[in-house]
């Protein structure tokens, strides 16, 4: 019997410990969606894969070839040709428009995406 009470709360102890373990890590782990993602990928990074992806959802409304607002950026080539005026406006740093016009800032790791994908001469 004693060993039965024993083992009670040898285990009551544990799994109470694992409780506040979890409790004092919560926080941590927990993301704020709001936020850039913890871990942002700027390796690896081709126009056709990341960087149009960018710019459809937060630019092409108004700087595609169609909707006419200059630079155009639905083709790799006016990109290039301005990527310092495009990386001032995201930055919003003052020394360009600050873009997307009307909408906040892009997150961090979208940012941090185009001066990577700038930063490896623009890889395909
Ligand atoms: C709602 C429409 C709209 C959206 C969305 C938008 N732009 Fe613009 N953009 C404009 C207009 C209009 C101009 C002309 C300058 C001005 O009115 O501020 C402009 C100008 C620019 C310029 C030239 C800035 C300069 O000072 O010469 C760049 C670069 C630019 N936009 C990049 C972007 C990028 C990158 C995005 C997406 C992250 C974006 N824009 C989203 C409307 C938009």
């Amino acid at each position: 019997m004693k060993y039965v009470i024993a083992i009670i709360l040898f285990t009551s102890i544990i799994s109470c410990k694992k409780g506040n373990f979890e409790e004092i890590h919560q926080p941590e782990v927990k993301q704020d969606t709001t936020k850039a993602p913890l871990t942002c990928d700027t390796v690896n990074l081709t126009y056709t894969a990341n960087i149009t992806k960018i710019l459809n959802n937060n630019c092409i409304s108004c700087h595609s070839s169609a909707a006419g607002t200059y630079p155009p950026l639905d083709s790799i080539q006016p990109i290039k040709d301005n990527i310092e005026s495009i990386l001032n406006s995201i930055l919003q740093n003052g020394l360009a428009s600050p873009m997307p016009k009307g909408a906040s800032k892009l997150d961090d790791c979208s940012i941090n995406k185009i001066k990577a994908w700038k930063n490896k001469g623009f890889p395909q």
